[in-house]
This record gives C-alpha cells, structure tokens and sequence, in this order.
C-alpha cells in the first residue's frame, strides 16, 4: 500500500544527519511499489531517491517527495564453475550484503566492507575502497525508467561505470536490484599499499574473514562511524590533473601523494586539504575530520546550508594554493 508522510524529517535517513523536512515521504518496500507512484504521477513532480543516504547533502528543506528505498531481496540466479551470480534488491543495506556474502563463501567484495548506504546507491556511486571498485563485479542494473514509465536491464558495459560515477548519476533512472558475478575461491585484492601492510602484518595469506576484519579496522580508525558523528564519507573526488600539472607541483611540494591514471595523475585530494590547513578546523557547527582531511563532519545540529559554505571555503582556498579544482563526490540535493 502506498503511505505518503508529509512534513516528515529526513535526519534519520542521511548519514550526515541534515535535519531536513520533506514535504512528502514515501517508501518502497517492494520492487512493484515505483511503478505505481509512477501511475499515481509522483515521479512527474519533484522528487529525491534516497537509499542510505551516504553520499547526499541535503537542503534544510526539501519541496518535493522523498523516496526511501527500502526492498530487500537476494536471489541466487546461478552457482556454477566457481562463480556465483546473485540479484540483490537496491535497498539491502550495503555492509550486511558484504557480509552475508563472505558467510556464504561468495568473494570479490571483502575490500568494500563497511562503506555505509545501500546496494542500489552502491551501483549508482560505483562505490570503492582499497583497491576496489564495485563495477568490477557488477554485471546487470535493473533500472526504472521514468521517462518510459518501463524497467530496463542494463548490463555492465551500458551502465557507463567510471570513478565515483555511472550512468544513474546523470539519467533519469531507479535502480531496483543489482546482479553481481562473484568467486567461489578467495584471491585477496592487496593492490592497495594499506591493505599490503595489513596481510604483511598478518604474516600469512589472509582468509576472507581475517581481510574483511582487518579493512574494518582501518576504516574507522580513519573515518567517522555515522553513528558518532554525521558525515558523507569522502566529500571531494580525488581530482585528476594533467601530467605538466603534476610535475609543476611535485617540483614545489616533493612529498604530494599522486597516483598516475590514464589522463595524467590523480591527486590525493585529502593530502591537499591537510596541507592547506584545514584538517580538524571547524566553521560553526560543522568541519574537516581531524584524522581524514576528506571528510566534513557534522558536529551537531548542523544545516546543510553550513556545510556548504565550508565546502566553498575549502575548494576555495585549494584552488588558491594549488591551482587545482575540488568537485564533490556527494551529491548537493536543491531545496
Ligand atoms: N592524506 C593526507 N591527509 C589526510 C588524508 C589523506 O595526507 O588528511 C594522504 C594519505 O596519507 C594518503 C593519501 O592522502 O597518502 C590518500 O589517502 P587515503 O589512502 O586515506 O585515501 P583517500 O584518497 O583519501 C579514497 C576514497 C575513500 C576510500 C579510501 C581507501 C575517494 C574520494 N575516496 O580516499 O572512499 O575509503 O580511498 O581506499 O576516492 C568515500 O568515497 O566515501 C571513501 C571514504
């Protein structure tokens, strides 16, 4: 059945805990539920999909219909020549799916233990950590399409996957499950220098269990727990800058972190705003993480509204010092 709440707060429903009020709120328990709130006309006017929001900032009040995406569901669809292939509904929450998915001897996710938000915000993010992107495991999106009022399935390549990016970011798509192709033998993913130390530390190659405990404790000995202090993970995108760029920087700041890509080098965006300051600095109720300099925190009670300022100053004043241009990763939701 269809619940519209109105006047309802959405501070339990984003993990940077905005207290915004939405003018309507509504549920999807199961899959079905999009296709009737495209019936009764709510996908015409505006609205918001939210999943765990994890990578969203909200406004301080939303004129629109929220739509909190709450289907869980797993489907195995096949289970031969060692690989798995299993349909996860996009509201199962991200963290228990990886965790469930390592019980089961399923493999290819241990490193994206622990990242807040859901399975289909997952997708729509490409969500990675040490090491790991979850494109590379992804196989099939199913999507609802609200120009066609249709769902789609769209396999990988048509999901246009990139850093923090695919084609949910910028379509008008609701993802409503994700396949993912995952391994019956466990090969540790330790491209990553953090997560090499973690297997030399162990002395021995870890099981799934021991990798999966041990990027646990990495991460949040770096990042807030959401429960403790509200923040959007990872605020800016690593930026990326031409390979003249790099080497006119480099030459001035000799220990900058920088990986080369394909279009140049990628900077690490954390070791910018650390170096220009701002780690562990606060403006009004909101400021930099003091152990991950690419994190905002809220310090309680914060508006959105201050937390965009603070991105503005911080962007600002890299962009002085550096010459180089922040974007968000987390997604600015207009009132
Ligand atoms: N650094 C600093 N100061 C800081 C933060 C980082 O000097 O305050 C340096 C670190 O010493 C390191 C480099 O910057 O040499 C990179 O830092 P880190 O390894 O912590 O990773 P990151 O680039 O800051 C990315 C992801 C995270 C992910 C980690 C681990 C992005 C935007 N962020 O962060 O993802 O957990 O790698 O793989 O790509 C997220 O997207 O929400 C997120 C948390």
């Amino acid at each position: 059945m269809l619940t519209v709440e109105e006047h309802t707060s959405l501070k339990d429903s984003n993990t940077f805990g905005i207290d915004c009020r939405a003018a309507k709120v509504v549920t999807v328990s199961d899959r079905s539920d999009i296709a009737q709130f495209y019936a009764r006309g709510l996908l015409n006017g505006k609205h918001l999909v939210l999943g765990g929001g994890s990578n969203v900032l909200l406004p301080d009040s939303y004129s629109g219909t929220a739509i909190l995406m709450r289907n869980k569901g797993l489907r195995v669809l096949s289970d031969t020549d060692g690989k798995v292939e299993v349909e996860v509904e996009a509201g199962e929450v991200w963290d228990s799916f990886v965790k469930h998915c390592v019980a089961s001897g399923w493999h290819g996710l241990e490193n994206l233990v622990a990242i807040p938000g859901t399975v289909g915000a997952a997708a729509v993010g490409n969500i990675g950590a040490y090491g790991a992107e979850v494109s590379e495991v992804i196989t099939k999106v199913t999507a609802f399409d609200k120009d066609s009022g249709s769902w789609l399935q769209l396999d990988n390549q048509s999901c246009d996957f990139a850093y923090r990016d695919s084609l949910f970011k910028h379509r008008e798509f609701i993802v409503g499950s994700v396949t993912f192709c995952l391994s019956r033998t466990y090969e540790p993913n330790t491209s990553y220098s953090a997560v090499a130390s973690i297997v030399e530390r162990l002395g021995h190659t870890p099981t799934a269990t021991e990798m999966v405990a041990a990027i646990e404790e990495t991460r949040w000995s770096k990042l807030p727990r959401p429960e403790e202090k509200g923040s959007a993970g990872s605020f800016f995108k690593n930026p990326v800058v031409a390979a003249e760029k790099y080497e006119q920087l480099k030459a001035q700041y000799p220990d900058m972190v920088a990986f080369p890509v394909a279009e140049g080098y990628k900077l690490a965006a954390g070791w910018l705003i650390d170096r220009a300051g701002w780690k562990g600095r606060t403006l009004g109720r909101c400021g930099v993480y003091e152990k991950q300099a690419l994190v905002l925190v809220n310090h309680g009670g914060c508006t959105g509204e201050e937390v965009r300022l603070l991105a503005k100053e911080v962007a600002g004043d890299v962009c002085r010092k550096y010459g180089v241009t922040l974007e968000p990763e987390t997604i600015f939701v207009e009132e």
